[in-house]
């Protein structure tokens, strides 16, 4: 297994290019079911929950060919409406084939993304979407297996009672083929939503107020083939610029929609950064002192919950005491006893974090737990003093391409190492 070592107190300095959305590419992926022919999806992170979506694809029947950044993929035949268990447990974005499979095959079966569907990261409104649709839904051995109507999915009325993006992308992906009007209410607004609408739309669908709370669909009969250019990644975004805020560097990033990002912007000038933007590139420059500052994570454009763990980090070595409240996943906290690890003074009660600030950080080895939390890891151990060991880092690779590569061609002193164990 992978690790990853880091010497702390390198300024990074220097330009990134910033990479395609994962989750834009995932659902877009997904959606690449519904189109009888060619999808082409260029800006596509090569990242390992891309793979793993393009083996659900191709368990599914379709081909998946990953070009440097340009992902062929075909889906004119579908053999199967089976997504198994091997491989949505790896990544529970695999439930995006849901909706594709309804409307297009008029059945699917779907293993539940890790334990129950209204456990702590539920899927309940996703089944709701499709049953609203018309759809029979049931549970089977840990599988979600839905049936259409006979004639297919019915367009329908669904409000969300939480604005899940997964939820609505998935009932938007099954409605566009559904015979008549669909209204989503309650829709997530994220900006990987508008991109599947984006996608879909220049598929052939016929869909308005993506990016909004409400989104109307009205069904169409089928979908063509397209190509379309992703969305930049905008937690990536924040991830670069929180690396180089808590190193105090000055850094330029490229290919970015600093529109998707305002509140990240606000927060790192409230914390004493200094951010431009100027077209697609953001330019932030830290002095080394950071504020402390409070943070509750909302559905977009609020803050979002992929950067809590990035920016508690930055909490660490800021200036005075900041709270951090997490509303979107009470539980998204496993970073913490790895920051404590490294010195950092924590108190966690519930959903909430209260950081003190101003401790110098000390190397320790620390444990990947999850995506995000393994991010938060590998920024304070650019500051903290001495050694850093980040271990079990694949699911820094879930989620960020190369990332310890395009840290040390800022200027931090990080490496990959493989490291004997289970
Ligand atoms: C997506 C992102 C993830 C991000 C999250 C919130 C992808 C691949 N993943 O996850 O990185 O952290 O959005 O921005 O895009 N909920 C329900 N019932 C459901 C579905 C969700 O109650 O059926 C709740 C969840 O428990 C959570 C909230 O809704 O509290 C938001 O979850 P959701 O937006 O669905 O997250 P994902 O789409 O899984």
């Amino acid at each position: 297994m992978d690790a990853f070592r880091i010497l702390g107190g390198r300024r990074l300095e220097g330009t990134v290019e910033i990479a395609g959305a994962k989750n834009a590419a995932l659902p877009i992926m997904a959606a690449a079911l519904l189109i009888p022919g060619r999808t082409v999806l260029r800006r596509v992170p090569a990242l390992r929950d891309v793979t793993t979506m393009s083996r659900v694809l191709e368990k599914l029947g379709a081909s998946c060919e990953l070009n440097g950044h340009v992902l062929d993929m075909d889906a004119t035949e579908l053999l199967s409406h089976e997504a198994d268990w091997d491989l949505v447990r790896r990544m529970r974005a695999s439930i995006y084939v849901l909706g594709p499979l309804l409307a297009r095959r008029g059945k699917a079966r779907v293993s539940l993304p890790g334990g129950c569907a209204w456990g702590p990261r539920p899927v309940n409104l996703h089944l709701k979407g499709m049953e609203a649709l018309g759809a029979e839904v049931t549970l089977d051995q840990g599988y979600i297996v839905a049936e259409a109507p006979p004639g297919g999915l019915r367009g329908a009325h669904v409000s969300l009672d939480v604005a899940s993006v997964g939820a609505t992308g998935n009932i938007l992906m099954a409605a566009v083929l559904a015979k008549g009007r669909t209204i989503i209410e309650n829709a997530a607004k994220e900006p990987d939503i508008v991109a599947l609408a984006d996608f879909l739309s220049s598929a052939g669908a016929s869909i308005s107020g993506a990016g909004t709370s409400t989104i109307e669909i009205d069904g169409v009969s089928e979908l063509k083939p397209t190509e379309f250019e992703n969305i930049p990644d905008r937690i990536e975004t924040g991830t670069f610029l929180a690396a180089a805020a808590i190193t105090g560097g000055a850094v330029h990033l490229t290919g970015v929609r600093p529109d998707h990002l305002p509140i990240v912007f606000d927060r790192l000038t409230e914390m004493g950064v200094r951010v431009s933007v100027e077209g697609q590139t953001v330019s932030v420059e830290g002095n080394g002192k950071l504020q402390a500052i409070d943070i509750t994570t909302q559905v977009h454009p609020g803050f979002p919950t992929d950067l809590q763990a990035i920016f508690m980090a930055l909490l660490c070595v800021a200036e005075g005491s900041g709270v951090i409240k997490d509303t979107i996943y009470g539980d998204r906290f496993s970073h913490v006893p790895e920051l404590r690890r490294l010195g950092a003074n924590i108190r966690l009660d519930g959903n909430v974090a209260t950081v003190k600030g101003a401790r110098r950080l000390q190397g320790a080895n620390v444990l990947s737990t999850d995506l995000r939390a393994s991010c938060a890891m590998v920024l304070a151990g650019l500051v903290a003093e001495g050694e850093t060991v980040v271990h079990r880092v694949y699911h820094i690779d879930r989620g960020y391409e190369q990332i310890e590569v395009r840290l040390a061609s800022l200027g931090a002193q990080i490496e990959r190492f493989r490291e004997e164990g289970p």
